[in-house]
């Protein structure tokens, strides 16, 4: 795993809209949070959120209770630029593998942050934290390489996830969607994403 000094120096060498993983639009984002029925009233986190465009559109559609957390600081501080920092909006700068959250919120969205933890050890890491960080019922949304995307991201090794995979990482769920997905990078390659959206199921 990279510290921040390396995701710092992507976001600000390459430029945060020409970073492989930039999209203008976080379509699958919305719509499988639509899918789940998330309503403005809902509090979301975006782990590994970085400058992506997802926490903008939340505000706009009127949510009031976001929190976007990222290693890189460089990343958190454009994006809070960009929206304008409103009161709705927590930046939380710190390493997924060590945060301790403080609360809970009702939803966690992850778009590309869990296949960098490649180890049995950050996975199970991982999934103590979305256990501890979203509502025993909470939901979540989390995208990820596929069996067949890219093996390396920005200089990193990756750990590709089957569906299976993903669902691992979320305890007793119902697994409402699993959608596949193909990003366009901005320089014009392409990378194939697995996605799983639903729900926890209290034990
Ligand atoms: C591929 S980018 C995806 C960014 C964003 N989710 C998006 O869709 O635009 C991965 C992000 O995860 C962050 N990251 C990597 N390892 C992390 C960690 N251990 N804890 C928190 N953030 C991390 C990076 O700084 C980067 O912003």
């Amino acid at each position: 795993m990279a510290d921040a000094a390396h995701w710092n120096s992507r976001y600000e060498t390459v430029g945060s809209t020409e970073v492989s993983w930039f999209e203008a639009e976080p379509t699958v984002s919305v719509e499988l949070l639509a899918e789940l029925g998330i309503g403005a009233d809902q509090s979301v986190i975006d782990v590994g959120g970085g400058a992506s465009r997802l926490v903008d559109r939340l505000l706009a559609a009127g949510h009031t209770d976001l929190a976007v957390l990222d290693l890189s600081g460089a990343a958190l501080a454009e994006a809070r630029q960009r929206v304008g920092d409103p009161a709705a909006v927590e930046w939380i700068e710190a390493d997924l593998t060590t945060w301790e959250p403080a609360r809970r919120w009702d939803v966690w969205h992850d778009r590309a942050v869990v296949h960098f933890l490649t180890s049995d050890e950050e996975r199970a890491v991982y999934a103590a934290r979305l256990a501890d960080a979203i509502e025993p019922d909470g939901a979540f949304v989390i995208g990820a390489f596929a069996p067949d995307g890219p093996t390396q991201c920005s200089g990193l090794e990756v750990r590709r996830q089957s569906f299976d995979d993903l669902a691992e990482l979320v305890g007793e769920a119902l697994i409402i969607e699993r959608r596949h997905h193909v990003h366009l990078t901005p320089s014009g390659a392409t990378q194939s994403f697995n996605w799983i959206a639903g729900r926890r199921l209290p034990t």
